[in-house]
């Protein structure tokens, strides 16, 4: 795994802004993998700062999100599918057919999970995945003890992990318990992978992922076997962590 250490989250984002950007303008028809969360937000202000600027272009890039609640709508506000419209989607030229995520409003979650692993492999996978690190190691929604042979599923959320996330809703009881993720596989066979960490909140997680061992209890450290993940990661997260 290559290290990059930055000051802060603003230069966490503008340096993810960086890689990403560098992708699609070298390959404009790429597939991204996108993540939600409080992390990607700056990259998100990021390139919609660029494409009002510089004008980069996303007419041909699709989009793959790893996660989306089980329950909630396309236009419930905690969506995921909401995030991604309101934080990036609604202000680049993405057309919105390009953009997939799963359905959490779906009867039927299993079939939703096996069309959406479908999906994935008739796309070509993910070229660059950009993913964040729950405290508890979990990547999209893969919680502690994830199979690491996991493709997309269902899973039940951790209860640090509905606490950790009731900050966007009224409450934590409104959190919903299950999501649709892309499973560990699944992130696994993108082509590029780009973690992002900031803030104290991360430090034992990270620290973890750097110096503890790949095991199933801390899905974040199947990324060692990657051979191609760069982790940005801002100053509060590393602490005394020597890289
Ligand atoms: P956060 O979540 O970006 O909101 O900290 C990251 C994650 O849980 O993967």
């Amino acid at each position: 795994m290559n290290i990059i250490k930055v000051k802060n989250y603003e230069e966490m984002s503008q340096k993810a802004a960086e890689i990403l950007l560098d992708k699609v303008r070298q390959s404009p028809k790429m597939n991204l993998g996108l993540a939600t969360g409080g992390t990607p937000v700056g990259l998100y202000r990021e390139l919609v700062q660029d494409h009002q600027q510089n004008g980069t272009s996303y007419t041909q890039v699709k989009t793959f999100n790893l996660d989306e609640y089980v329950g909630l709508s396309g236009d419930d506000p905690n969506s995921y599918r909401s995030y991604m419209n309101e934080k990036l989607f609604n202000h680049v030229d993405l057309p919105r057919e390009s953009t997939f995520i799963p359905r959490g409003d779906t009867n039927n979650p299993g079939q939703e999970c096996t069309d959406y692993e479908a999906l994935l492999k008739n796309h070509g996978g993910v070229d660059l995945q950009i993913l964040g690190i729950g405290s508890n190691g979990h990547i999209g929604f893969n919680e502690p003890g994830t199979s690491f042979q996991s493709e997309t599923h269902v899973i039940e959320l951790t209860a640090s992990t509905r606490e950790a996330n009731a900050r966007y809703f009224n409450s934590l009881d409104e959190v919903p318990t299950h999501a649709i993720t892309m499973g560990i596989a699944s992130i696994m066979r993108s082509k590029e992978i780009l973690l992002l960490v900031s803030g104290e909140s991360k430090r034992e997680a990270l620290a973890q992922l750097m110096e503890g061992e790949v095991n199933e209890n801390f899905p974040a450290s199947i990324l060692k076997t990657h051979p191609c993940v760069t982790i940005i990661a801002d100053e509060a997260a590393l602490g005394k962590l020597a890289i």
